[in-house]
């Protein structure tokens, strides 16, 4: 985490809040207060308008028609393609697919890569912090092809240990699957480094699951050289219902489609059909256009603002936010790994985080309690649940403040 002096403001933050409508919402009789980001972001008002437009204007299904309104609504969804491409630094746009969300591009991965090459005696290796959405595909895999799940640990600060890491990676290990950032407890992996070590020591492919990561930092592939990044659109001030995946084109290349359908084939017969390339080959039946339009505003609304700065300002919130909470007697911090941003996952001694949250809600603070479909997570520091805090760039000291202020009157009642 990086720290500024508190006076030394990187943007003007009640500017960028006035881009996203609900953020002037009272809930419950107070102003809202969303560190829910974890779980979904809001929308800033050109991502709100540009999905209204698309149906005000331009609705037509695409690819199919030759009539003006699908070839503008063609021609909108395969800029979001395009967009995408630049937005992550891929080498092009027809490396970039899209999904219902992340774990559609896992399962994906899962089912049209892994399923058909793997077999008894390979290995797939993931690491302890993983959502359900990298593990349960793999799990299932592993049920269908006789391979082995391998799990890296987290230390008591919930950082992976990255030398037992680099011990788990051989001549056996197929498929590496690991999260850009821990969405239970913040971690942020070295993927660039540990995408390094499975180069060096097997021949596995990896797929990094970016769904925590893309709204906090600045995503450059060339620089992860991972074989696989998997986002969702709704992390990432755009709409629900999208997500990419973006794949080596090689690799991509190489692989069965994920379903079948209209739009993904060349030429249909009873007796063979023949599919298009990537990334149409993994696009069957009408995708979610309107959603993608608005991922298209989402990259460039964030492509408008200085991306660095936004996350230096998130750190020290972070910073912040982790220093009141640290004041209130009996409340455990849940993930203290150095390298961490935008998560503040705990625990109050002798009250449930389920009681936590619905007190919190009564204030107009919203915040996820649960295990945070990251089970093994909150097994291996010995929790049934968090309260989890998690922040975005339009989240304020002040907003901290009243969540820290409604905890200790929480604490009060109990
Ligand atoms: N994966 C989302 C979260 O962590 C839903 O809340």
């Amino acid at each position: 985490m990086t720290s500024r002096p508190a006076e030394v403001m990187p943007f003007d933050v009640g500017r960028l809040r006035r881009d996203f409508p609900i953020l002037t919402r009272r809930v419950r009789g107070r102003p809202l207060v969303y560190l829910d980001n974890a779980a979904t972001t809001q929308k800033p008002r050109c991502v709100i308008e540009a999905v209204a437009d698309f149906y005000t204007r331009s609705n037509a299904n695409i690819h199919r028609g030759i009539h003006a309104l699908s070839e503008e609504a063609t021609a909108r969804y395969e800029e979001t393609r395009r967009l995408a491409a630049r937005f992550l630094n891929a080498s092009s746009p027809k490396e970039i697919v899209f999904t219902k969300g992340t774990t559609e591009a896992i399962n994906l991965v899962a089912a049209s890569y892994a399923r058909p090459r793997l077999k008894s005696g390979d290995e797939i290796l993931i690491t302890h912090l993983e959502h359900h959405a990298n593990i349960v595909p793999w799990q299932m895999v592993c049920q269908a092809t006789g391979a082995r799940l391998r799990v890296a640990p987290i230390d008591d600060t919930g950082a992976v240990i990255l030398e037992e890491f680099e011990a788990l990676l051989s001549e056996r290990t197929a498929v590496v699957a690991l999260a850009h950032q821990s969405n239970a407890l913040g971690t942020v992996n070295p993927v660039a480094r540990m995408c390094r070590l499975v180069r060096e020591n097997s021949p596995a492919v990896v797929l990094v699951d970016g769904a925590q990561a893309v709204a906090h930092r600045k995503v450059d592939l060339k620089e992860i050289d991972c074989d696989f990044y998997a986002f969702s659109g709704h992390k990432l001030f755009g709409p629900t219902g999208v997500g990419v995946l973006y794949g080596r084109y090689e690799i991509l290349k190489m692989m069965e489609p994920y379903q079948g359908g209209g739009d993904m084939i060349r030429a249909v017969t009873f007796e063979r059909t023949l599919y298009k390339d990537p990334p149409e080959r993994f696009e069957a039946g009408t995708p979610p256009v309107a959603s993608v339009i608005g991922l298209g505003r989402a990259f460039e609304y964030l492509s408008g603002l200085d991306r660095m700065a936004l996350s230096e300002y998130e750190d020290e919130l972070l910073e912040y936010g982790t220093d009141r909470l640290r004041e209130i007697d009996g409340l455990r911090m849940i993930g203290t790994a150095k390298r961490k941003s935008s998560v503040i996952s705990f625990v109050i001694d002798g009250v449930h985080p389920h009681d936590l949250g619905t007190i919190l809600d009564v204030e107009g603070i919203a915040v996820r309690a649960g295990h945070h479909c990251a089970q093994p997570v909150m097994e291996r520091f010995g929790v049934p649940a968090t309260v989890r805090a998690s922040l975005a760039f339009y989240n304020t000291r002040h907003e901290l403040d009243r969540l820290v202020e409604a905890l200790d009157a929480a604490k009060e009642m109990f």
